[in-house]
């Protein structure tokens, strides 16, 4: 029998984020954010949903508090909505936003769960999209001020707190493609965006070390290791640039203070360019406690010269998808966590990975086994991860709870706990008795 026992300390946590439970979007001095926005847009999201009420976690937090203790967990990653606190994202703040957080992370810590928190999950304050969002310097400013108001009313605590969740999603799903708030197809715009939030990071990273914050800084970004379809030179080019394209382009100014060189040649042959100063890499570098991975998939790619921008192409593997039709491939978590631990050396969180699955609710019960496998396989390759070396600290399912799955609307479910909608009723799937055991454990026994 393999045993899979994880060092003393180890962080087992679920991960959410408030645009995705909250609701109450319009409670106690919210402003509007651009996923209200976005969401209410006809056409924008699956059948016309949107997270007004979403898991009302907003009102139901002790209950599903509640629920963290009874499967045991040790951290709970969540995020705050920068409109709770400065509902015009500048300016004049909001005292009930701030004291539901506050009575939040004091419960939590009450209870031996330490929170995990993310400055920014993709929900800017609609009044700072009108004067240009992330294309608009002037909203890293803003972050940054946001970020120190919050590393100073949680001054004492030992919090671990994450900047930004995803910048990549953020700045391409959202100002490239438009399939994300706020909506905006420009590629040129994507970089821009992406530099601001990379900014908007560095600045937060500057105010927490100024005001002398107990906790943990760091940034979350979503990683995906890149395999060539066949050994060819032009294949493993195109790997070259799927990898700068996804993963380098936010890992390497923050660690090293540079974009990309191939990058940089896509940008130029396709007039992007953007001002920068070498300023701003100073601040982006800062240095920073930890890496936080969300790791779902691999990414498969071959040459395509058809392709307008990167001259790349996606492959499709014979192995098992989830509903999102993503590639079940847990090897890729082990090779991507070896990766960064020789390349990007730091502490490293995995502050996302799950899946989504045609759940059943039969007789009150949900017996998600293709989550459980998904689960204990990649747990059992961070632990490999950790064996051969890696500074591995935390793990953290995504999610805690079925909830808003941004364009998806609530057809995708994530959570290791069900969610009825219509009358919010929590229900455990198996997957979080599984993750109790694992917990109780700290690992597992296969
Ligand atoms: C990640 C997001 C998270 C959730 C999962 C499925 O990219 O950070 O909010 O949507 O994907």
């Amino acid at each position: 029998m393999a045993r899979y026992i994880f060092p003393k300390g180890f962080l087992w946590g679920t991960a959410t984020a408030s645009y995705q439970i909250e609701g109450a979007t319009n409670e106690d001095g919210r402003g509007e954010t651009i996923w209200d926005r976005f969401s209410h847009t006809p056409g924008a999201i699956y059948q016309n949903q949107n997270g007004d009420l979403a898991c009302d976690h907003y009102h139901l937090w002790r209950e599903d508090i509640k629920i963290m203790e009874f499967i045991g967990l040790n951290a709970y990653r969540f995020s705050i909505a920068w409109s709770r606190i400065f509902p015009e994202g500048k300016g004049s703040l909001n005292i009930k936003g701030i004291n539901f957080y506050k009575e939040l992370i004091d419960t939590l810590l009450s209870k031996n769960i330490k929170p995990v928190i993310t400055l920014y999950h993709w929900d800017l304050p609609q009044a700072l999209e009108d004067k240009g969002g992330w294309l608009n310097k002037d909203t890293a400013k803003y972050f940054s001020e946001y970020a120190y108001l919050m590393f100073k009313t949680f001054k004492e605590e030992d919090i671990i707190w994450i900047t930004l969740n995803e910048p990549w999603v953020s700045a391409f799903l959202g100002y490239g493609f438009g399939v994300h708030a706020p909506g905006k197809k420009d590629m040129k715009g994507a970089f821009i965006a992406g530099h601001n939030l990379l900014l908007a990071h560095g600045l937060a990273v500057q105010a927490f070390w100024e005001n002398g914050t107990k906790g943990k800084i760091g940034i979350t970004l979503n990683l995906s290791p890149v395999y060539p379809a066949s050994d060819t030179p032009e294949d493993k080019e195109a790997v070259q640039i799927q990898d700068s394209f996804t993963n380098r382009w936010f890992l390497d100014p923050i660690f090293y203070g540079k974009y990309p060189e191939d990058i940089w040649r896509i940008i130029e042959k396709n007039r992007w360019n953007f001002n920068y100063s070498s300023e701003d890499f100073k601040i982006i570098s800062l240095p920073i406690d930890f890496i936080g991975v969300n790791y779902y998939t691999r990414a498969i790619v071959k040459k395509d010269s058809e392709n307008p921008y990167w001259r790349i192409k996606h492959v499709s593997s014979e192995n098992e998808k989830t509903e999102m039709g993503w590639e079940v491939y847990p090897k890729g978590l082990y090779d991507l966590l070896i990766r960064l631990n020789r390349d990007y050396p730091k502490p490293i969180y995995i502050t996302e990975n799950g899946a989504a699955f045609n759940d059943v609710l039969d007789g009150g019960r949900v017996k998600d086994e293709k989550r459980i496998d998904y689960l204990r396989e990649h747990i059992k390759e961070a632990y490999n991860a950790i064996r051969d070396g890696v500074d591995l600290r935390g793990y953290f399912v995504w999610s805690l709870m079925d909830n808003f799955e941004w364009a998806h609307g609530y057809s995708k479910r994530f959570g290791i706990v069900y969610v009825d909608y219509s009358t919010q009723k929590r229900i455990l799937k198996d997957s979080a008795y599984f993750y109790k055991r694992v917990i109780e454990n700290n690992g597992l026994e296969d």
